[in-house]
């Protein structure tokens, strides 16, 4: 198979890599686990961290009208009454009537070949009563009721009903409630925007597909202020941005489709919603959503709290409340997105191997640095010293320092095979010529090729 194409590959073979190079464990494995939890490892870590990074530096270092916040997880409950999650944070929920086991009614629908878009809870329970839709275990299914998604907790000492709050469910709110802070300090003109990085929890129903839908992620999300005349451009703006960003990380745009989610479908905030689906080892699925939320949030906080929260537009001299467009970035999905496009296996000088074709923005590693023979003095010296001028040059350049790697353990093959696996894109051995004539032996990632390059010249590589 030539280089550049890209395999199919399974769920699988992406699970078993990320245990085995350190990237996503089971949650709470040595347990049995926690359904719908995934703990990322120091590989798993320093990928996500690429991810953020270049998000950060697109949507926030990059341009002067965003900023940045980091609000609490931890929410006054009312945010959420405001925001009408408390009251429509729902997925349709279906019974099996034997087992008890509980069900995405919608999924299953879906699996039976019905379309269950923009139907009510009622209609659902109608069409599975129609079409004889059964359990997965193939037993008859009660009626379809919504159930809501946020998990509750209790805040203080005493478990009470006035003290009860949730887990957010999306960033978002975090930084609606902020919106008059912001506008206080550094009293922005519209158009400028808010962004967070961030842990959201969900009690979805049926958490599945490794980390594409768990309970708990992380989100990149934009809270884009506007005036109401001007949301279409704006929307259209972002709408290329998401475009760029998967880009800048090493999508394919070939794998990315939009779907506009027609009226009945959308999030009771939204007016329009463009979601990015992507092509997935399980199918076409929502990687992102960019919607026009309108005033809805600003306007529900504004009547919840009782604080005006609204603009003073100095040039046309009146006072609204502006309207708002978010662009909302799954992290956990975008990492299963990067690792299926990457996942490579080829017959390299008569071996098969696993390879990730990663970007080298966002490869753990860029460069690993090995010496021939582990016991050798002279070898391991010299080979510390490359990785250390490595790590400066690397630092000069506003390279994370913790790109550049040193591995010693087994033999030169198998270190080949390991660095190959977690995608870092060129390894350095340093070996008898080195010390003798000042050369390294360079090696690609994707070929396997390998030249020979004098010491002095390595800042090159990066
Ligand atoms: N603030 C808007 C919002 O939260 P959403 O479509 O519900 O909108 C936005 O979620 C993004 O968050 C999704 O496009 C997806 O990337 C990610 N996401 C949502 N639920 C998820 C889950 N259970 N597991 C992993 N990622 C999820």
């Amino acid at each position: 198979m030539a280089h550049d194409e890209t395999p199919k590959v399974s769920m699988e073979d992406i699970i078993s890599l990320c245990k085995r190079r350190g990237f996503i464990y089971q949650g709470s494995e040595i347990y049995g686990g926690l359904a719908g939890t995934w703990d990322y490892g120091p590989l798993g870590v320093m990928l996500k961290d690429s991810i953020k990074r270049l998000w950060w530096k697109r949507f926030v270092d990059d341009r002067l009208d965003m900023y940045g916040v980091d609000a609490a997880l931890l929410m006054n409950p009312k945010v959420w009454v405001a925001s009408g999650h408390v009251g429509g944070f729902a997925d349709p929920l279906v019974e099996d009537l034997k087992t008890k086991k509980r069900y995405r009614a919608d999924h299953l629908l879906e699996e039976a070949g019905l379309n269950p878009a923009g139907k009510t809870p009622a209609e659902m329970t109608e069409m599975i009563s129609i079409n004889a839709v059964k359990s997965p275990e193939g037993n008859p299914l009660g009626d379809v009721r919504q159930f809501n998604m946020m998990f509750k907790t209790n805040i203080g000492a005493i478990e009470s009903e006035e003290n009860i709050s949730y887990l957010r469910p999306e960033t978002a709110q975090g930084m609606f409630v902020n919106f008059k802070n912001i506008q206080d300090t550094f009293h922005p003109k519209l158009p400028f925007g808010m962004a967070q990085i961030g842990k959201a929890f969900r009690n979805e129903i049926a958490p599945r597909d490794f980390v594409f839908r768990v309970r708990e992620f992380e989100q990149m999300e934009i809270e884009y202020f506007v005036k109401p005349t001007e949301w279409r451009d704006i929307f259209e703006s972002f709408r290329k941005e998401v475009w760029n960003f998967i880009k800048d990380i090493g999508l394919e745009e070939s794998k990315l489709h939009e779907l506009e989610i027609g009226d009945g479908d959308r999030a009771h905030y939204s007016a329009r919603t463009i979601d990015f689906e992507y092509d997935f080892p399980f199918g076409k699925k929502e990687l992102y959503g960019l919607a026009y939320r309108t005033d809805f949030d600003l306007k529900a906080h504004a009547e919840g709290s009782k604080v005006d929260l609204s603009y003073f537009d100095e040039e046309n001299k009146e006072r609204y409340i502006p309207h708002c467009i978010e662009p909302s970035f799954g992290l956990d999905r975008t990492i299963l997105a990067v690792l299926a496009t990457a996942y490579r296996t080829d017959n390299l000088g008569g071996e098969e191997r696993v390879y990730l074709k990663l970007s080298p923005a966002v490869a753990p590693y860029t460069i690993a640095v090995f010496p021939l023979l582990k016991n050798k003095e002279a070898l391991t010296h010299k080979a510390k010293e490359v990785w250390k001028t490595l790590r400066d040059i690397a630092a000069g350049k506003g390279i994370s320092s913790a790109k550049i790697t040193y591995d010693e353990v087994g033999s030169i093959g198998k270190r080949y095979r390991r660095q190959d696996e977690v995608g870092t894109p060129m390894c350095v051995t340093v070996d008898f010529d080195t010390l003798e004539k000042g050369t390294v032996t360079v090696r690609d990632r994707d070929t396997g090729e390998q030249k020979v390059v004098k010491v002095e010249d390595l800042a090159t590589l990066l």
